[in-house]
């Protein structure tokens, strides 16, 4: 939907689907259809030609990278998802660090203080707010139940010319969930999250914008909170991963790193539905590196505004079951 087409006002006929008002959680960012377009903003506004790129992230972020022919130079990272990197500054070289799961705002912080041309990519931090200064950007459809939409900080003044996006053919998933449930819209939540690859630049829809200031952002994020911290307690004991967040951090799942590989299998044979962070570093990294173990062994705990201490409890008792000796 081009804004120089836009239809003319129309009155009476038939209602459009209701929606609560309200406002956006980042009312002052920029609103736009993905978080990877948001990365193609930034890397055109500051005509950068040179990232660093964890190695343990998305693909998808490579296209804006491929597309504008940035040359891309991979790092590590450790155990506990800090950098491992020398980077060597420059006019046109930039530095993306990953606000891992919505626990590493502490990292963010620090990394702020002292990385020149650094970008954040909170896709798994919604509630983390952008630091003054810091090119950051974020993806709605990890937190909330929409089907697109992301949010772009920058201190650059420069903006791009854009069309907005429509959101229409990618809701079928959303609406099963709701009528039946997750399980009957999986295979259209895969068909319609593809649709999202190799897009341009897009303002975000009239409609994920309108459900996303219809949603209490507030009481989302207790509950995420509450449900994290009542994991922590009983999980931390099993947990590798040794988290430095703190009680502002709203984090997107659980991350419960161990070193068993069989236990996500059963949980999902359980119908306890956890991701794979990301089945692109196994071909990216070899077997033995920490960013293939970190894949292979993260079990991402889903503590959203959908479940109560009931729900996190009956996880909490399948885990327990399933590491207790036979
Ligand atoms: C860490 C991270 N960054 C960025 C993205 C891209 O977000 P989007 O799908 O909104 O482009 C993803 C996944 O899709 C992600 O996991």
């Amino acid at each position: 939907m081009s804004k120089s087409i836009e239809p003319a006002k129309t009155l009476g006929g038939y209602m459009g689907l209701q929606l609560f008002d309200g406002n956006p959680y980042y009312p002052n960012l920029i609103a736009l259809n993905t978080a990877r377009n948001s990365l193609e903003y930034i890397l055109k506004i500051r005509g950068y030609n040179t990232i660093y790129l964890p190695f343990f992230t998305c693909e998808v972020l490579l296209e804006p990278i491929k597309k504008l022919g940035l040359a891309c130079n991979f790092y590590k990272i450790d155990d506990q998802f800090n950098p491992l990197v020398n980077y060597v500054p420059a006019e046109k070289t930039c530095f993306l660090y990953t606000n891992y799961f919505g626990v590493k705002t502490n990292k963010v912080k620090q990394l702020a203080q002292s990385t020149q041309n650094l970008i954040i990519d909170n896709a798994q931090a919604f509630y983390a707010e952008p630091i003054s200064g810091i090119d950051t950007f974020y993806s709605c459809r990890k937190f909330f139940g929409v089907p697109d939409g992301a949010y772009l900080y920058t201190s650059s003044k420069k903006r791009l010319q854009i069309d907005v996006d429509s959101s229409t053919d990618r809701f079928s998933h959303l609406i099963k969930a709701v009528d039946q449930n997750t399980e009957a819209g999986y295979e259209e939540f895969v068909r319609n999250d593809a649709s999202l690859n190799d897009n341009e630049i897009l303002e975000m829809s009239p409609i994920t914008e309108k459900l996303l200031a219809g949603i209490d952002y507030e009481q989302c994020a207790e509950i995420r909170k509450r449900n994290f911290a009542y994991l922590h307690a009983q999980l931390s004991e099993f947990n590798e991963m040794k988290f430095d967040y703190t009680l502002e951090d709203v984090p997107m799942v659980y991350p419960f790193l161990i070193n068993r590989t069989d236990l996500k299998e059963q949980l999902i044979r359980q119908r306890i539905f956890v991701a794979t962070y990301w089945p692109n570093v196994f071909d990216w990294t070899p077997p033995g590196s920490t960013e293939y173990y970190l894949s292979e062994h993260i079990i991402p705990l889903p503590i959203d505004h959908r479940y109560q201490l009931e729900d996190m409890q009956y996880i909490i008792n399948i885990i327990k079951s399933l590491l207790s000796p036979k």
